[in-house]
């Protein structure tokens, strides 16, 4: 037997060349192989972005197709560019060759000639808020160096289906859509062996066109009361690689914030930033409206009137940009509607927006930053173009603290209830903290009560090595804030007592709702901290 060795999964999009045999290796030298996912099981989660992202784990297996055979190749570490090593053995006389096809798991699905056949099997076995099977596929890529590289992308679409007050004994949730989605039916199962108050669920589906969903959620064999919930209100395009959101569905008055989205748009990520505080703060799903095609860094030029910003703000009013519609409708109450303002009005993607999901009868707050220009004549176009909407004062929020955002949530009377909080004590004194709505923050919450002894680094943080890994989606946050609670690759909690730029990606936990007395609270060595709810 041949020895094959790492096998690399990394996020480079390489060219492959199908068909070109490669002879990887004599006799007993290693050949290394470098795959590229697009996510991972370990951490499903697009952080508002609508695309898939994944995180290598021990106990993943891969599936690689050589001499028209299937070859089981292990897991062996995890690079810091999320990238990942994997292991295998291949009989005397069998190569690999350019376009090979490799999937993951290891044997799940047809992988045969250079195609994978997607398996859809219609009940899932969940373990865990980030414990998920799906199918990731790709070709092998053979590198100049004699080793391989590859890129994994999911080999359907995603809907992610969220509950917020999940009765305890829930033992199964259901999706059922208007055509096949498994391989024996319209009808999927996950069971989760888990419980929390707020929990998401991962069904994989093929991609492709969509007008109905139901969701429900089970026990003993039966749907739990006001558990079920059709989508049917537009036509949905479920993109390979793309995780479409069902509005957080809430079945108890004291839990979440489901009937409020935090929707943004945002070029250059002034206005996102507020848009996360807004979601956190008011325990709101967030969602980033994406355009189909992104605005070019030229756009920034105001004054070059050959700007496509500048054509569409000053074009006709009925100007539509295409956007990725990734949100599964439009069954909120409340939505916050965050954006630049472009010319002095509302940037034309956030009118597609509002088209898509139609939401006449809601109640739809705008948010703006800028440079100087106020909300008021932006907010005015919004009204008169959709004047079917209940469009409250909105506000432009450039350099507000989280304070003043807290205040103004609650002068809209949107606050998060306490389910959602949590309490950080030092050195006997009790700090009120938020916890982030994502995965990463409920996996740490089902950890509370906790108390980590932290350490001091570079006089503006400490922070502890938990045992065990959380589901991470790190993204440079740009600006961190004094009280930032943050988790550091997948297992370092972090928490910030000084405001600084960073250049560090990290997942968000949460945040001191009112850091003042933090840092002398935290003091200059290694405090032990306490984590509650
Ligand atoms: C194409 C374009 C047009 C802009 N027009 C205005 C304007 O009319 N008035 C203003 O005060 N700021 C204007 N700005 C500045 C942005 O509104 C401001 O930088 C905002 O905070 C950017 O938010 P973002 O980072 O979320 O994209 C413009 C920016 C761009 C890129």
């Amino acid at each position: 037997m041949k020895k094959i060795s790492t096998i690399l999964f990394a996020f480079a999009v390489l060219a492959v060349s199908c068909g070109q045999k490669v002879n990887p290796a004599v006799d007993g030298e290693p050949v290394s192989i470098t795959v590229a996912p697009a996510a991972t099981k370990a951490a499903i989660s697009d952080g508002g972005s609508g695309v898939a992202s994944f995180a290598w784990s021990s106990g993943d297996d891969l599936g690689v197709v050589a001499g028209g055979k299937l070859y089981r190749f292990t897991f062996k570490n995890r690079e810091s560019d999320g990238s990942a090593l994997f292991e295998g053995s291949l009989p005397q006389g069998t190569t690999l060759e350019n376009g090979a096809p490799v999937a993951y798991p290891f044997n799940t699905g047809d992988l045969s000639e250079g195609s994978f056949k997607l398996s859809l099997p219609s009940e899932y076995e969940s373990a865990g808020a980030a414990d998920f099977r799906h199918r990731w596929a790709g070709t092998l890529s053979a590198q100049a160096d004699g080793s391989f590289r590859s890129n994994l992308e999911h080999s359907g679409a995603i809907m992610r289906v969220s509950y917020t007050g999940v009765p305890a004994g829930t033992d199964a949730v259901r999706l059922t859509a208007d055509k096949n989605i498994c391989d024996s039916g319209k009808t999927v199962t996950i069971r989760p062996s888990w419980h929390s108050d707020a929990m998401d669920f991962y069904f994989p589906v093929p991609e492709g066109e969509y007008s109905k969903f139901e969701v429900a959620l089970m026990k003993g064999g039966s749907v739990i009361d006001g558990s079920a919930k059709t989508l049917d209100n537009t036509v949905m395009q479920l993109a390979r690689g793309s995780i479409y959101r069902t509005p957080a569905i809430n079945l108890s008055a004291s839990s979440g914030n489901g009937g409020v989205l935090v929707a943004c748009f945002s070029f250059t990520g002034n206005t996102w930033t507020v848009a996360q505080t807004l979601s956190e703060l008011a325990g709101a799903e967030l969602y980033r409206i994406t355009p189909s095609v992104a605005y070019g860094d030229e756009n920034n030029s105001y004054y070059d009137s050959s700007t496509r910003a500048y054509q569409e703000q000053y074009g006709p009013a009925s100007a539509r940009p295409g956007i990725q519609a990734t949100l599964g409708g439009n069954g909120y109450d409340t939505v916050l509607l965050g954006f630049p303002i472009w010319y002095g009005k509302a940037p034309r993607v956030v009118f597609t927006f509002l088209d898509t999901y139609d939401f006449t009868g809601k109640t739809v707050i705008p948010f703006i930053t800028s440079g100087s220009t106020g909300i008021s004549t932006a907010e005015a176009e919004l009204q008169s173009t959709y004047p079917g909407i209940d469009w409250k004062s909105g506000r432009r929020l450039n350099g507000s603290s989280s304070t003043d955002l807290k205040e103004w949530l609650q002068s809209l009377g949107i606050s998060k209830q306490s389910t959602s909080d949590m309490t950080v004590t030092v050195n006997g004194k009790s700090f009120g903290a938020t916890l982030a709505d994502n995965q990463t923050a409920r996996a740490f919450a089902e950890l509370l009560p906790l108390t980590l002894d932290m350490e001091e680094l570079n006089g503006n943080e400490k922070y502890c090595y938990l045992s065990g890994s959380l589901p991470s989606n790190p993204t440079n946050p740009g600006k961190i804030e004094e009280g930032d609670i943050m988790l550091f690759g997948s297992s370092c909690v972090v928490i910030f007592y000084e405001s600084f730029n960073t250049s560090y990606s990290y997942t968000r936990l949460g945040k001191v709702t009112d850091p003042s007395g933090l840092k002398a609270a935290l003091g200059s060595g290694n405090p032990t901290v306490s984590f509650s709810r």
